[in-house]
Parts: structure tokens; C-alpha cells; sequence
């Protein structure tokens, strides 16, 4: 079978490299790629969000499977379009999408459907958004309603912050149209884990807990960025919470999902807070996570393409999902700057060398291939993966890796991993 994965990251080319090894597999194209995926499959020219491009070039070189990976194409129907069409894909319809497209949705679902989640409110108004602050206090959380590239959650500290918050989104238009509704949310205090679910419409299997580093500097301080690494297992994630988010939160959430006629096939992504209250949901994404992805794909043992032709055809139930019991650690190697202004097209040495080290394989996220050379082409350039027996070691291979790979002015944080 062919199969065409639509991305350019750092996910995308794990999911590259874990489909390319499949028995099911014999050629794998992805739109638009990178420079680490061109290595592994058929790169074309076609960008993440062209849906009629897409769907042109699956049905003229017979794809037999797409897989979506990013949040764009999926918010604007690309499966529904591709299943309307005979097409066979791997990712939730647009209604399903929309648990990450938007937030006043996701938050009335949780709400209507007793999954725990933060206290909010809904604001169109900033007078009304403002005096609405009275109800929660400091810190307080303001999220813009719609997709913002992981940028539109601010935590205030204090009542100016929000107020500013309040003003940028609903007056200055920060995030345009996706910052014209947004949802003040009581502040959560606890630990983060990252849980990816596979779902087939009714069931859902949870997959190996991750968690991710999403401050750009060491102890996480600085601004918040898509992720500068990542762990799995995550570390507070013990077996009480985990029967907890698996009964209260993700059965609930497909149960209600399926009441509500919205038939989710793909993978549901629940950040959760662990807090003195039990699990609660901070957010879903209606994708695999990035850079969750890097590690907990690694720890995968079985085949992705058998479980992701169960979770279309509806028999999860009866699928065998194999992972490796060590653990893993991955680390973004990004350009300096990220996540405000930074520069490309710096030549990337030395990823051969880190290759070489025992455990470790190496995502590219934003490269690109020009005269022969890798260089630089985004923020979040490389991920450094490394899977070992346990985090120490994973940390020590990920980290020697990094030392071998230069770029001018790369930035990556020096405690990713620990505690
Ligand atoms: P989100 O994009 O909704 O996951 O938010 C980004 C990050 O903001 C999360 O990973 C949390 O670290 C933080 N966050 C979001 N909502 C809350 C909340 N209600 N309380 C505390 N932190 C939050
Ligand atoms: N790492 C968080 C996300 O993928 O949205």
C-alpha cells in the first residue's frame, strides 16, 4: 500500500519513519515534508492545508491511506472531504476537530457532559470579559476561542495582565478572527501529563503517557513555545490517576462523543492537569501531539499502519498494542530567538554522528534540503530522540547526540528530562 502523510514536522517524520516500517507499506509520500523526511519518503510540494491538492494527488498516484497530521487541514474537513470522496484516511471529521478548533466548543462539551475540566466563562465583549474577572481571581487563564499555533493561552498573574489580555484578543485582534470569542478560566495548580488515545468511533486505548517542556529556558522560565521536549513515561502519571483519566475522562469523552452524533476516528490528545482535586482537562487536540509524538511513537512496538486501519474500520477492541517498557526522552534543538524573531537557512552539521549513538534516532522539525545541504528552515529545527532503559540514560544519549550537531546560533534547554 501507498500512504501519504500531510505535515512538516517533527511528528510528521516520526510518523514517517514509524509507517515506513510497517509490513503493510511499500511507499511513502509526504506533503509537504522536510529535509529529515525526504530521506524516507517521496516529499511533494503540496502545502499541510491544500485540501483539493491533496485530494488530487491521492487519487492520481492510488493512495491507499492518508494520514493527517496536523490541526489545520483537519478543522477545515479534510477527512470528511477525502471519505466523501472514497478516500481512505486516518484523522477525526471537521465536528470532531473541532474538541481543539474550539475552545467555547470543547469547554460546553466538557461541561454538558460531566468531564472534569476548569470553571470558565464565555466572553464576546471585553466591559463584560473584564468585570468577569471578579469571579476568578489571580492567576487567572484567558484563551483566545480558536486555533493560534499554541500562542493564544495567557496566564495572568496579576488583574492588568488579564485586563491587557482581554484587550489584544478582543480589541487589538492579536489572533484575529480566533481571538473574537474567548473563555476566562479559573486557574488549575498541579502537574501536566500528555495522554494520546487512539478512538474508532466507540472505543478508545489509551497509549504510553508523555509530558511535555513547553517553556523556551531551563526551569521553566521564558515564553511558552510548541514544545521544547519531552518525556514518556510522564513522571507524576501514577496507576490511580491513570484508571481515573481512563474512567472519567476518556471513556466519558468518546461516549459523549458518540451520543452527540459525532462519529471520532483518529487520535484524541488530553492535556490533563493532575491536581489535589483528581485529573481534570486542560485542553484536546484532535491529533497526535508534537513533540509527545517523538517519544511516545518510539516506545511503540507494534505495526501504526494495523492499528490505524482498526481505528477506521472500527475493531480497536480487538487490536494488539505492543510498547517497549523503557523509557524516553527527546529534546528540540531550535533556532536561537524561537519563539519570537529568528533567522534560517543555516547549514546543519554533524547528524550522522548523533545517528550513531545507541538509542538515539533524530526527528527533523524544520529543515529543509538546498544544494545538497541540510540547513535550518523554522523555529523548532531538530528533536532529538533517545529511548533507554530509563530516564538517565535516555537524557545522557539524547544529550551526547545534541553535542555532536551544530548550527549557528541553535538554542536548546539543558534539563530536559529531570524532574
Ligand atoms: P492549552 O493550549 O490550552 O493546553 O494551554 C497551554 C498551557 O497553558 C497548558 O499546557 C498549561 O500549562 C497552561 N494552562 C492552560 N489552561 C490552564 C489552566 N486552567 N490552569 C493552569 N494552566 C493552564
Ligand atoms: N505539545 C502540545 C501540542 O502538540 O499541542
Amino acid at each position: 500500500m501507498k500512504v501519504l502523510v500531510v505535515g512538516s514536522g517533527g511528528r510528521e517524520h516520526t510518523l514517517v519513519w514509524k509507517i515506513a516500517q510497517s509490513k503493510l507499506v511499500n511507499k511513502v509520500y509526504c506533503a509537504p515534508g522536510n529535509g529529515g523526511i525526504a530521506e524516507l519518503a517521496e516529499c511533494v510540494d503540496i502545502k499541510a492545508d491544500d485540501i483539493d491538492g491533496l485530494l488530487e494527488f491521492a487519487r492520481a498516484e492510488g493512495i491507499g491511506l492518508t494520514v493527517v497530521g496536523p490541526e489545520a487541514p483537519l478543522s477545515l474537513g479534510i477527512v470528511d472531504c477525502f471519505e466523501k470522496n472514497g478516500m481512505r484516511i486516518f484523522g477525526p471529521c471537521r465536528k470532531g476537530a473541532m474538541l481543539e478548533s474550539s475552545k467555547v466548543f470543547s469547554k460546553d462539551f466538557m461541561i454538558r457532559n460531566k468531564i472534569p475540566t476548569a470553571a470558565y466563562k464565555v466572553y464576546y465583549e471585553p466591559g463584560k470579559a473584564k468585570a468577569g474577572l471578579d469571579d476568578f481571581g489571580c492567576p487567572v487563564v484567558i484563551k483566545a476561542d480558536g486555533l493560534a499555533a499554541g500562542k493564544g493561552v495567557i496566564i495572568a498573574q496579576t488583574r492588568e495582565e488579564a485586563i491587557s489580555a482581554i484587550d489584544d484578543m478582543l480589541i487589538g485582534k492579536k489572533f484575529g478572527e480566533a481571538g473574537s470569542k474567548i473563555v476566562i478560566e479559573e486557574f488549575l495548580e498541579g502537574k501536566e501529563a500528555s495522554i494520546l488515545a487512539f478512538v474508532d468511533g466507540k472505543a478508545a486505548v489509551p497509549m504510553v503517557s508523555a509530558q511535555d517542556y513547553k517553556r523556551a529556558l531551563d526551569n521553566d522560565e521564558g515564553l511558552n513555545t510548541g514544545g521544547m521536549g519531552a518525556v514518556s513515561p510522564a513522571f507524576y502519571y501514577d496507576e490511580e490517576t491513570a484508571a481515573a483519566v481512563e474512567r472519567d475522562i476518556i471513556q466519558r469523552t468518546v461516549d459523549a462523543l458518540k451520543a452527540e452524533g459525532i462519529c471520532y476516528k483518529g487520535v484524541l490528545y488530553f492535556g490533563i492537569m493532575i491536581t489535589e482535586k483528581g485529573p481534570k482537562v486542560l485542553e484536546y487536540n484532535a491529533r497526535f501531539g508534537d513533540p509527545e509524538t517523538e517519544v511516545v511513537l518510539l516506545r511503540l512496538e507494534s505495526d501504526l499502519i494495523e492499528i490505524m486501519n482498526s481505528v477506521i474500520d472500527g475493531k480497536l477492541e480487538a487490536q494488539k498494542i505492543q510498547w517497549k517498557e523503557e523509557q524516553a526522552v527527546c529534546v528540540v534543538m531550535a533556532s536561537g530567538g524561537y519563539p519570537e524573531h529568528y533567522e534560517k537557512g543555516y547549514e546543519i552539521k554533524g547528524l550522522d554522528k548523533a545517528a550513531e549513538i545507541d538509542g538515539v534516532t533524530v526527528f527533523h522539525a524544520g529543515t529543509k534540503k538546498a544544494s545538497g545541504k541540510i540547513v535550518t528552515a523554522g523555529g523548532r529545527v531538530l528533536v532529538i530522540s533517545a529511548l533507554a532503559k530509563n530516564y538517565e540514560q535516555a537524557r545522557d544519549r539524547a544529550y551526547s547526540a545534541i553535542r555532536t550537531i551544530a548550527f549557528e546560533k541553535a538554542h536548546y534547554r539543558k534539563d530536559i528530562g529531570k524532574k
